[in-house]
């Protein structure tokens, strides 16, 4: 199994279960200086490099990728939209995880518009990335109930509880798979 690398740009709570599933991270990069996943990175003896200008970030990825051989770039709630060129040049080697069934509630605040929305379910899709916003074709997806009386930090967290479990098992499965 060869490596991955994280883009993110916040707390990194996804990360954080694909480093515990032991899954081999070889580099997290970010656009945010102080974005806690980069800390998480820290802690674990991973190597981090952060970028604020999309393009010199996009650059350096495609560097550490081909040094280190890597398979597979994981978004892990990386909030900028990559350009064409890169989404082009690893086709098929970018995933993302977003907390809808896409392609209901694309974008930002995804899970407060579920909410909003009074429905029954929402869940979580993990999709290939193309250069449009959430709209590459789908590798996994998985429901989640939304219950009566539910406050948004409610179902985020139940969002979340199955986020940490299903990135990190597909990752596997998909590094198996290269
Ligand atoms: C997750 O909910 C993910 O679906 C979305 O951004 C969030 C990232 O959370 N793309 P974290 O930074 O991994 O805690």
């Amino acid at each position: 199994m060869s490596g991955i690398v994280v883009l993110l740009s916040g707390s990194g709570t996804n990360l954080q279960a694909i480093i515990d599933a032991e899954l081999p991270v070889k580099y997290v990069l970010s656009d945010k200086p102080n974005a806690y996943g980069l800390t998480r990175a820290e802690k674990a003896g991973i190597p981090i490099e952060v970028w604020s200008n999309l393009k010199q970030l996009e650059n350096n990825t495609s560097d550490i990728c081909k040094r280190h051989k890597i398979d597979l770039i994981v978004l892990a709630g990386f909030m900028r939209l990559l350009s064409p060129g890169f989404v082009q040049r690893w086709e098929s080697h970018i995933i993302n995880i977003h907390p809808s069934i896409l392609p209901e509630f694309k974008g930002a605040g995804a899970i407060k518009q579920a909410l909003d929305a009074g429905i029954s379910e929402t869940g979580v899709t993990i999709h290939y990335v193309d250069k449009g916003m959430d709209t590459g074709s789908i590798i996994e997806q998985q429901r989640v109930p939304i219950y009566n009386n539910d406050s948004l930090e409610d179902l985020e967290q139940r969002i979340h509880e199955v986020e940490h479990k299903l990135y990190p098992r597909t990752i596997k499965w998909l590094l198996t798979n290269y």
